[in-house]
């Protein structure tokens, strides 16, 4: 059977994604966004569509680098307001059946114990299909909103991230055995303690000394999302995820970030197949390319730079107002920052202005916008696949939801006609849809399985600590 590619439909619990203007365009929907409605209309969409999942990005901060305040990210409602993901999980998994819902949620800002207990209630309440893109925070702003200085060095938030990593696999792996729940109404008991233990976890940045609140859920841990591409960031996605989420503008940059991770997974001693990839893609589809084409030319008009400018400026932690737009992206390191897309800019095959930036990141953020006919984004989408190893796409659009209706309807169809796409979910868990039945619980070869107690019924890893 051909590489069967995978699809993830990306978007924020805001009025503005990826597409800074486009909420002004008449096909858009951004502006019901507070409503249960939008959301539930999008999760139909999507599993009509056999999309595997929706990944909600999120972040605590406002953008406030562009000319030190936070009045442009305002003005253009540059993801501001911002409402909480998780608080959406339950609507759209209940007119749902088979679609996965990965929520954004930061290891920086609360204790362990208390998110290891929301991701394994929403897994109960999904029957096994939530998702953890799992985020350090890059802001500023994020961190003093919650009482601290400015945020962490760089390399060190990845530190602090693998910690709260073994405290949650500790909780979600190693505090309840499967036989735990044992329902005796003769005896009148819910749940055996003998196969209940305490977590204690004593680390550089987290205590915990608890048994997890959460029964054992279908994945005990939620399938694993994770976004980061620099050299630290690389060998942190090489350890834990089991998705990859890459924003890179080129096919060349994307291959070297796929084969580099997928080795230092390996040398971590995972399969390199139990990572998937995806590669951030806006799709603009119609039934001819002329009609494609136009459409891409009317999205075009609404772009709204200054919104762009405070989206890219709150990434990186470079103040763009301090440049004219024909200058080179310029090259700083911040540690505010999203360092990989500093690189991406300004290390790359050629040199961007901000003016190219905007233009290109306007509609969809930094990854390629497809325009053309079914044929010819299938076409395009095979050709990103079989060039860089990515397994698939995260979608972004530029109006929604008709950018998702579009691909379901349009481009869907013809990737089955070509075989390279579902017709039928598979049954299960996401984990199990994406990897294959019989895979609910993370394998082996990943580090949360060293939190489990062994079979000869040795102490879990957590527990000793
Ligand atoms: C497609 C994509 C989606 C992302 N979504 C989020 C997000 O929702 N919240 C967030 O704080 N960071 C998000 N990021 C940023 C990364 O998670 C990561 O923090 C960032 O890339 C910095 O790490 P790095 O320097 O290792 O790349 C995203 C990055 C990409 C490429």
């Amino acid at each position: 059977m051909p590489k069967q590619i995978q699809v993830n439909g990306f978007a924020i619990f805001s009025p503005v994604h990826l597409s800074p203007g486009l909420w002004r365009h008449p096909d858009d929907r951004s502006l019901d966004f507070d409503t249960l409605d939008y959301w539930t209309d999008v999760a139909r969409i999507l599993e009509a569509g056999k999309f595997d999942s929706i990944f909600i990005a999120d972040g605590i901060g406002i953008h406030d680098v562009y000319a030190g305040t936070a009045d442009a990210a305002l003005r253009s409602g540059a993801q501001i307001p911002k409402l909480d993901p998780m608080l959406l999980v339950s609507a759209m998994a209940h007119v749902t059946e088979h679609l996965g819902i990965g929520v954004t949620a930061p290891v920086s800002y609360e204790p362990p114990f208390t998110l290891a207990r929301r991701f394994s209630t929403l897994d109960h309440l999904t029957k096994g299909r939530v998702a953890w893109n799992i985020v350090t925070g890059y802001s500023n702003a994020a961190s003093r909103a919650v009482g601290r200085d400015n945020i962490m060095p760089h390399d060190p938030r990845y530190d602090l991230a693998d910690e709260f990593l073994d405290a949650v696999y500790a909780l979600w792996e190693g505090s309840w055995d499967d036989e735990a729940i044992v329902v005796d109404p003769i005896k009148g008991v819910i749940a055996d303690p003998h196969h209940i233990r305490k977590v204690h976890h004593h680390g550089a940045h987290f205590k915990v000394d608890a048994i997890h609140l959460a029964h054992p859920s279908p994945q005990r841990t939620p399938f694993l999302f994770q976004a980061g591409a620099s050299n630290r960031g690389k060998d942190f996605a090489a350890r834990h995820a089991e998705a990859v989420f890459l924003g890179e503008h080129s096919k060349a940059r994307t291959a070297a970030n796929v084969a580099e991770t997928r080795a230092r997974a390996r040398a971590f001693g995972r399969d390199e197949h139990d990572i998937r990839f995806y590669a951030l893609t806006t799709a603009i589809v119609a039934e001819t390319r002329v009609a494609a084409e136009a459409k891409y030319r009317d999205y075009q008009r609404y772009i709204d730079p200054k919104g762009s400018l405070a989206l890219l400026s709150g990434w990186t932690g470079i103040d763009l107002s301090r440049y004219s737009l024909d200058d080179p992206f310029p090259t700083v390191k911040k540690d505010n920052a999203v360092t990989s897309m500093i690189d991406s800019f300004s290390r790359s095959e050629r040199p961007w202005t901000i003016r190219e930036i905007i233009e290109h990141n306007g509609i969809g953020g930094r990854g390629p916008v497809i325009v053309g006919s079914p044929a010819e984004v299938a076409d395009e989408l095979q050709a990103w696949v079989g060039e860089t190893g990515i397994d698939g796409f995260n979608l972004s659009y530029a109006v929604t939801p008709g950018g998702y209706q579009d691909f379901a309807e349009l481009v869907v169809p013809e990737l089955q006609r070509r075989g390279v796409y579902k017709t039928e979910y598979a049954p299960g868990t996401l984990r199990e849809k994406v990897f294959g039945t019989g895979r609910a619980r993370l394998p082996l070869s990943h580090p949360a399985a060293s939190f489990r107690p062994s079979a000869a019924g040795r102490t879990p890893k957590a527990a000793s600590a």
